[in-house]
């Protein structure tokens, strides 16, 4: 028995140096140490010794379990170890390999002439409320005092999404003149830009979709004087201090009296060039005093308020602020016109 326990522990020992996995130490284990393995097989066999072989026996078999067992586990770290290592350089990130670099797009030209102009009317104590281009007939023209049967509710001017005309793309941002009071009151102090939607074709000039800066004062005892004073102020803000503007009565539904504000040619200054089609003056804006009925269709009462309106399409200042001769460029957003600004 004494040979057998010791060609045990010396099979198994080496076996044991030699794994080279998990499992197989495991399957050492059972085959050895296990309920059927080979010590335990001697050990059951341990009652047929004589007393006195007995205790020297019984010291070596568990002397022979103590050093496979100890292997086991020391083998067990190191096969742990190793795997460990091997996790970690196949995981192993190289920090010095060059990133790879992001292509930037670039702000477009009217949303940095937006922000200008937005922060222009928000130092004057204006609030910014952004419209939905979904709008109603009703909001879009009859609460803004638009007849019936004026031209601009045709079908071939207006893009309707319903067939009973009632819902349509708003063809202005002056509903949010009406939208504004609704939702916040007055005194009011507002501008609100969007896109707005005409069915008109594409040229230089024109496109079915463009953006528009509506803007609304009312309080007590506003006058057209504070009209022009803020609209001055706010076109010298952007074309500078020597803008020479003037103001053309002009007819809107929503505002009575209206007018249309040009600025003079900064190209010829005034005496007509191509940049101003031979006029000397450039339109920049529609405005207004807000007609008394559309104080009234928001339950504002007229006689105690009164307010200015304006609108300006700001596809325009971005044109005129870069000089930009095609307004298709504006659309197509190829990265090499968007970079120049
Ligand atoms: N909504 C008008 C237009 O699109 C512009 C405008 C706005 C005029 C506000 C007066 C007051 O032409």
């Amino acid at each position: 028995m004494k040979e057998q326990l010791e060609q045990i522990r010396k099979q198994t020992l080496d076996a044991l140096g030699s794994a080279a996995a998990m499992p197989e130490l495991e399957e050492l284990r059972v085959k050895v140490l296990g309920k059927k393995g080979e010590l335990t097989a001697l050990l059951k066999q341990m009652g047929s010794l004589s007393p006195e072989e007995r205790p020297a026996m019984g010291q070596l078999a568990n002397a022979v379990r103590s050093a496979i067992e100890e292997k086991i586990a020391e083998k067990s770290e190191q096969l742990k170890a190793l795997a460990q290592q091997a996790k970690l350089q196949a995981e192993a990130v190289d920090v010095t390999i060059p990133g790879k670099t992001q292509k930037l797009g670039h702000e477009h030209p009217m949303n940095i002439v937006l922000d200008r102009i937005k922060e222009i009317f928000l130092d004057m104590g204006f609030e910014i409320i952004e419209g939905d281009e979904i709008e109603l007939a009703d909001y879009n023209f009859t609460k803004l005092n638009t007849p019936e049967d004026h031209p601009a509710r045709e079908w071939t001017d207006t893009f309707y999404l319903t067939e009973d005309s009632n819902v349509l793309l708003r063809t202005q941002t002056s509903p949010m003149q009406i939208r504004a009071i609704e939702a916040h009151g007055v005194p009011i102090r507002m501008i609100s830009p969007g896109r707005v939607f005409r069915k008109d074709e594409v040229d230089a000039t024109h496109s079915p979709m463009f953006h528009q800066i509506e803007g609304l004062v009312v309080d007590k005892g506003v006058t057209m004087a504070d009209l022009k004073g803020t609209l001055n102020t706010v076109i010298r803000a952007i074309y500078g201090a020597n803008t020479v503007t003037r103001f053309r009565p002009h007819h809107f539904p929503f505002t009575e009296p209206s007018c249309e504000v040009d600025i003079q040619c900064h190209k010829c200054g005034g005496v007509g060039c191509p940049t101003c089609k031979g006029e000397g003056w450039i339109e920049v804006l529609g405005a207004g005093m807000v007609h008394p009925k559309v104080l009234q269709n928001c339950g504002v009462d007229p006689e105690e308020y009164s307010g200015f309106a304006f609108g300006m399409g700001l596809e325009r200042f971005a044109l005129g602020s870069y000089k930009i001769s095609d307004m298709r460029l504006i659309f197509e957003n190829d990265v090499r016109f968007l970079e120049q600004f």
